[in-house]
């Protein structure tokens, strides 16, 4: 059942537990999630980001996912990850496909920022579709040389407050030390607790953790023995997710997790199977893998048996 990022997150908020948001890029992966969601009874949001739009298509993307929605009772939601391009939001608002789309002008000046989300909110409370939108760079904690760059960086509770109240946006994305792809941290997770909590008390829309991909070690180690080269991979540990979640994080994006597990899958069956050419057989470990890590995000973030 097609549904709204709003209608989703009040209920996570209500019983204190985060969605998962996951990217499709392709079949395999879409059915890799949606299997993870029936087996979990939880609640999905499906992501298309620009880079899989330019791959797959929009509706190519969308018609895979409203298919996947009208298979199943439990909520899905179909949502634009990182919308940068102002006219690409506004065609997936146009196109009728998402109930949910992200505006993200985080690299804007905070006015240009504001300007540009509160028209996209306008446009999309129309069509009563819901809108997240960013504040604060999300970069590693590591990533700055002093304190000063790293205040200048993530999310400012206060600034944040200012944000969502003129913008009237539904979710905001906040940088609180997580960091996009597989490389995120040198040792143990460090995420900032204390600017979540500040941040959660500032605002009263449900937060979103990207770049919450966990490295999971199994998937790693499987990637590492046969040829990838990621020895240093490091992500957000679940101890580090699940505060984030008691902190008031309703919404976490994981893409990461899912191309390594696709990667994991596919490197380990050609190794072993080099006779087999049909990308049936070749592919299905590899979704196999990808259930796996979103089953265990699921549980995670407590989604399970909320669906
Ligand atoms: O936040 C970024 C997601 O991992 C999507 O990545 O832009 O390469 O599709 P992409
Ligand atoms: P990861 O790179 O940690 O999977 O984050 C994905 C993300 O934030 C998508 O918006
Ligand atoms: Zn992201």
């Amino acid at each position: 059942m097609l549904t709204t990022l709003t209608s989703v997150l009040k209920h996570a908020e209500k019983h204190r537990y985060a969605v998962g948001a996951f990217n499709i890029n392709n079949l395999e992966t879409l059915q890799a999630i949606m299997d993870a969601a029936e087996a979990e009874h939880s609640p999905v949001i499906l992501s298309t980001s620009e880079g899989a739009i330019d791959y797959a298509g929009m509706d190519e993307l969308a018609a895979l996912a409203h298919i996947a929605a009208k298979k199943t009772k439990l909520p899905v939601v179909f949502h634009l990850d990182h919308g940068k391009n102002y006219d690409l939001v506004v065609k997936a608002i146009k196109s009728g496909w998402y109930t949910s789309v992200m505006y993200d002008g985080s690299s804007l000046p905070l006015k240009e920022n504001i300007r540009r989300t509160k028209k996209i909110v306008e446009m999309a409370h129309k069509k009563k579709i819901s809108v997240e939108a960013e504040l604060g760079a999300i970069a590693g904690i590591e990533d700055f040389i002093s304190v000063e760059e790293r205040d200048a960086h993530l999310t400012d509770p206060e600034q944040a407050r200012e944000f969502v109240a003129s913008t009237g946006c539904d979710a905001l994305a906040v940088a609180v030390g997580t960091k996009h792809g597989a490389y995120k941290f040198k040792g143990e997770s460090k995420l900032d607790y204390g600017r979540l909590k500040r941040i959660a008390e500032a605002v009263d829309v449900p937060l979103v953790l990207h770049g919450a991909s966990g490295i999971p070690a199994n998937i790693k180690r499987i990637c590492t023995q046969y040829g990838c080269e990621i020895s240093a991979a490091k992500g957000v540990s679940d101890a580090a997710v699940k505060k984030a979640v008691t902190l008031g994080v309703r919404k976490v994006n994981v893409d990461t997790d899912l191309r390594l597990a696709f990667d994991a899958g596919i490197r380990k069956f050609l190794k072993e199977r080099p006779e087999v050419i049909d990308p049936r057989e070749i592919l299905k470990p590899a979704k196999e893998l990808m259930t796996k890590v979103v089953r265990h995000k699921m549980k995670t973030l407590g989604s399970s048996g909320k669906g």
